[in-house]
């Protein structure tokens, strides 16, 4: 029988340990770990390599919690944690497939998806930082933030990785609005949508407008979006977002996805990123792999089928119907998606721009999945249709 891990030495400075398990502690699911973190951080008035440190320990204990569960106290768990993120680093393939699949995620995982061991080994890695800079803008925003590596995505010409440490939130371009924190996932879902100048595009759930910034840029601030959500606090902040990007093409508006639509309007495009379990988002937010519920996957699934359904009509022949969720589960997926196909004989599956094609894997037409083992963001399921001309 293998030894049960134990932590080795004391050799992290008791303050920050400190710091982290007070943290730790007191997060649950209405307060998740990352704002905590966020906000305990600020209160302290902690230094950045404090604050670097703090924050660390914190996701190390989550993301290896399914490793931790032996040990009763918290300290010695929180020890462990950053020891087995060091040995991961240095050693990955000391861990096997099996240890991977069982203790990345919560057993539950496993009835609602496949858990392969590529997806659950990306899970135990760091996230990337993603930015998307202003249409055409991607060079110039580069030499500015002094980011010399050339790395970038087929398809998905703004999106840059950044590897550096500064505070990206206090940079003059940031605030000249010359970029967006944005995961790449999240990009490749207005690069799916594809909309063009001129058009009108609705986007139903668009929250604090990451994807609705994102489309009125990719249709040169010509057209209409309009952005709707549930949460007038999200919009609110999506105005200050659009303000900073000058952003003036869109139009927002409460929704809650109710019969009552916003507008009678019909659109060229609309895109449903609905509300989802987030299971695509586990590597950034480790927390959440212990605070979801298979029941929030099973009552979201439902959600999003409604959304679909109320929307539908209101895309134009021709039109688009875009369904994007930052989710992997076969009930919120390709099972949605399915349903939709099934009983919507006006509309046909549509197919992935050519140059995204190597940003995701498709089994099935209209039905694309991007995972962080390939594509180096979040996860992210996104099907697309197209209402027939007649
Ligand atoms: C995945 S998030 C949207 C993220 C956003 N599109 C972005 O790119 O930043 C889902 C959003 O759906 C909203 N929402 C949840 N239930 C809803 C409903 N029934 N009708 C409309 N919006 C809803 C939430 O408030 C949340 O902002």
């Amino acid at each position: 029988m293998a030894k049960p891990l134990t932590p080795e030495t004391d050799e992290l400075p008791s303050a920050l340990l400190r710091v982290a398990a007070h943290i730790i502690q007191n997060s649950n699911e209405e307060r998740p770990a990352d704002a905590l973190l966020r906000h305990e951080l600020k209160a302290r008035k902690v230094t950045r390599a404090d604050a670097r440190d703090i924050s660390q320990l914190v996701f190390d204990y989550y993301r290896w919690y399914g490793w931790l569960k032996h040990l009763h106290s918290l300290y010695p768990r929180i020890k462990l944690a950053k020891q087995l993120a060091k040995k991961f680093e240095e050693r990955p393939d000391s861990f096997t497939a099996e240890s991977l699949q069982n203790n990345s995620v919560p057993p539950w995982t496993k009835e609602v998806m496949e858990v392969s061991v590529e997806w659950a080994r990306a899970l135990q890695m760091a996230p990337n930082l993603w930015l998307r800079s202003r249409i055409g803008q991607d060079q110039s925003l580069r030499e500015k933030l002094g980011i010399f590596e050339d790395f970038s995505v087929p398809g998905l010409p703004e999106a840059i990785r950044y590897d550096g440490e500064a505070d990206l939130f206090r940079s003059q371009e940031f605030h000249a609005g010359e970029f967006e924190l944005q995961d790449i996932a999240s990009q490749l879902v207005s690069m799916f949508c594809a909309p063009k100048p001129g058009e009108t595009w609705w986007d139903t759930c668009a929250g604090e407008g990451g994807k609705t910034l994102h489309l009125a840029d990719l249709m040169q601030n010509k057209g209409l979006v309009w952005a709707s959500d549930r949460a007038d606090w999200r919009l609110k902040k999506l105005k200050l977002r659009a303000s900073r990007a000058k952003c003036f093409n869109y139009r927002s508006a409460l929704w809650d996805g109710g019969a009552k639509l916003p507008t009678k309007a019909k659109f060229d495009g609309i895109l449903v990123d609905a509300p989802c379990s987030g299971i695509g988002t586990w590597q950034r937010n480790p927390h959440a792999r212990w605070t979801t519920t298979q029941k929030d996957v099973t009552e979201l699934a439902v959600v999003q089928r409604q959304l679909l359904e109320r929307v539908a009509n209101s895309v134009k022949p021709g039109g688009k119907l875009i369904y994007s969720v930052c989710t992997l589960s076969n009930s919120e997926t390709g099972e949605n998606a399915d349903h939709f196909t099934s009983i919507h004989p006006e509309f046909e599956p549509l197919e992935v721009p050519p140059a995204l094609a190597g940003a995701v894997q498709s089994k099935k037409p209209g039905q694309f999945w991007a995972w962080p083992q390939t594509l180096g963001g979040n996860g992210m399921f996104i099907a697309g249709w197209r209402r027939k001309s007649s």
